[in-house]
């Protein structure tokens, strides 16, 4: 195994890990929210820190609450085309998804 491979490996690992945390359908079910910060922190990952990406990964930080919330439904449904946020997004029931879009709209861009 390359150094190059191993590394691919551990990132995919993590990636994996993450995701299986987000998916928990029990969580969604439970009726208990966490706090926004802590709800967003799953999403730094990708979206960087507070949402401000820098990558290939679109921004959130400062989006339209309005525009964060329809985006996350259409994944969860399947109506928005997607590679990854169809699958995460099925993890979030409505109030998360209305406070995750509060939280964003509401960091500096
Ligand atoms: C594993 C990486 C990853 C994680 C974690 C992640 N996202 Fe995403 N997100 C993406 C990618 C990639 C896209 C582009 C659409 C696609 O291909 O799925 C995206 C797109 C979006 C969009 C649409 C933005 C636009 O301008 O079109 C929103 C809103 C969004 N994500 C919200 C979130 C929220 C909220 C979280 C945390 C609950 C989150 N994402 C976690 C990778 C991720």
């Amino acid at each position: 195994m390359t150094v190059k491979s191993r590394l691919t490996t551990t990132v995919l690992a993590l990636v994996l890990t993450m995701l299986s945390a987000l998916l928990d359908p029990g969580h969604a079910a439970s009726g208990e929210m966490a706090p926004p910060a802590v709800l967003a922190n799953t999403c730094f990952a990708c979206h960087g820190p507070d949402g401000q990406a820098k990558g290939e990964i679109p921004v959130l930080a400062g989006k339209d609450g309005a525009f964060i919330q329809s985006a996350l439904k259409g994944f969860r449904d399947g109506s928005r085309p997607a590679t990854i946020m169809n699958r995460i997004a099925k993890g979030y029931s409505e109030a998360e998804i209305a406070a995750l879009a509060e939280y964003f709209e509401q960091r500096k861009k």
